[in-house]
């Protein structure tokens, strides 16, 4: 298993446990975190935007270029923003921090 740490907008952290190959999307629904994954992992919406932690930002597989055209559309993205859907989970990353934006919601949809 791995272990993953979801911080909240308000700095509230949950602690978890997901199973390798699950997306990080999966792992942050099934900690009951508000994410929405509209789309389920087809990066066609920007609801599943995380911020992982700086010192674990390198240890991913770099973005597609599909997705850094997503996450030009999420709310609040940052240096180390991904989207959750594309990263999968394996033992490399147990361990891994990972920041809820304040802010969600799908901006296509607005
Ligand atoms: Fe839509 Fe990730 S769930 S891009």
């Amino acid at each position: 298993m791995i272990s993953i740490r979801f911080i909240a907008a308000n700095g509230a952290i949950t602690e978890t446990e997901a199973e390798a190959g699950l997306s990080l999307l999966d792992a942050a629904q099934a900690a009951g975190m508000p994410l929405e994954g509209t789309c389920e992992g087809q990066m066609a919406c920007s609801t599943c935007h995380v911020v992982i932690g700086t010192e674990w930002f390198d240890r991913l597989k770099d973005a597609s270029e599909e997705e850094e055209d997503m996450l030009d559309l999420a709310a609040g993205v940052t240096r180390t923003s991904r989207l959750s859907c594309q990263i999968l989970l394996s033992a490399e990353l147990d361990g891994l921090e990972v920041h809820i934006p304040p802010e969600s919601r799908d901006m296509q949809r607005l």
